[in-house]
């Protein structure tokens, strides 16, 4: 099983544990945490949602043969109901980064309310590096975080970044030795067991909901480009450099 659930203490908790593949998500993978997003909604015992990895891991982005092999195919797809799942999750969502976030491992924090990076781990948005266009709202949201330059380090050159550069763009909350990044995130979100829940989602809402058709749409123009640019033979290059480890050469586009 790659993705583990359960509910400890008032805190849907979802572990991403395929180390042998770096946390890389399958399209089974998606599909299981949008489900678990979904059960954590409908559980009234459940306060919040912490999404971890594994030590040394958060997650290496999309398994990069699923993209080869069965591509995403429209708003239907499973990463797209995750991403749908993330987006209407109206509950608090925490994150514990225990590792390297590489593609959506990145760009799924920009959704979450809490956000603790292990101080060894490294963020990257590396999708024009792969033929790609940002994805989960990034070509929106990344501009207005940290502003158009710094953004075009991470998106256009796919420069990766240290947590604590993620804490000064307000990607993250904090930095934290990496053995701590798990318990002091399961602390944050058993704070809200001591609260409100409604006064708390109401809250969330209303601090989504001023971006929240903006951000849907960025989700779906980006996704169209995505799903065009996976067929393109750029894409393939960078994939098939990938697995055979060696430096993609793009000097024929
Ligand atoms: N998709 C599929 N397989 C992946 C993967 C991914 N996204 N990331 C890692 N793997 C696989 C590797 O192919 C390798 O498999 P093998 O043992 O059968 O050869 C295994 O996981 C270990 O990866 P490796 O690259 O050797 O580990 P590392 O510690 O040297 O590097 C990463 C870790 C995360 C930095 C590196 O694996 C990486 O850059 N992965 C790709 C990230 C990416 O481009 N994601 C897509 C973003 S859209």
């Amino acid at each position: 099983m790659s993705i583990k659930s359960g509910l400890i203490n008032g805190v849907a908790t979802i572990e991403i544990a395929r180390p042998e593949k770096k946390n890389a998500l399958t399209i089974a993978m998606y599909e299981d945490m949008a489900v678990a997003l979904q059960a954590a909604v409908d559980n009234p015992s459940v306060r919040a949602a912490l999404i971890t990895g594994q030590p040394g891991i958060f997650t290496s982005g999309n398994d990069l043969e699923d993209f080869m092999q069965r591509p995403p195919q429209g708003q239907d797809s499973p990463v797209f109901r995750f991403i749908q799942a993330v987006l209407a999750f109206d509950k608090p969502l925490v994150a514990a980064v225990t590792g390297p976030a590489i593609g959506i491992g990145t760009t799924m924090l920009l959704h979450c309310d809490l956000v603790y990076v292990a101080d060894d781990a490294r963020l990257a948005m590396p999708f024009a590096s792969l033929g790609l266009v940002p994805e989960f709202a990034a070509s929106l949201v990344v501009p207005a975080l940290m502003g158009q330059r710094r953004a075009a380090e991470k998106l256009m050159l796919g420069d990766p970044f240290t947590g604590q550069e993620a804490v000064d763009c307000g990607i993250a909350n904090a930095v934290l030795p990496a053995a701590e990044v798990l318990p002091h995130a399961r602390r944050m979100a058993e704070r809200f067991n001591a609260l409100p829940p409604s006064a708390v989602r109401q809250t969330k809402r209303l601090m989504k909901r001023w971006s929240s058709d903006t951000v849907l749409q960025a989700v779906g123009v980006e996704g169209e480009q995505f799903g065009a640019a996976l067929r393109s033979p750029e894409a393939r290059e960078a994939f098939q450099a990938f697995f055979e480890k060696r430096k993609p050469d793009f000097s024929r586009f």
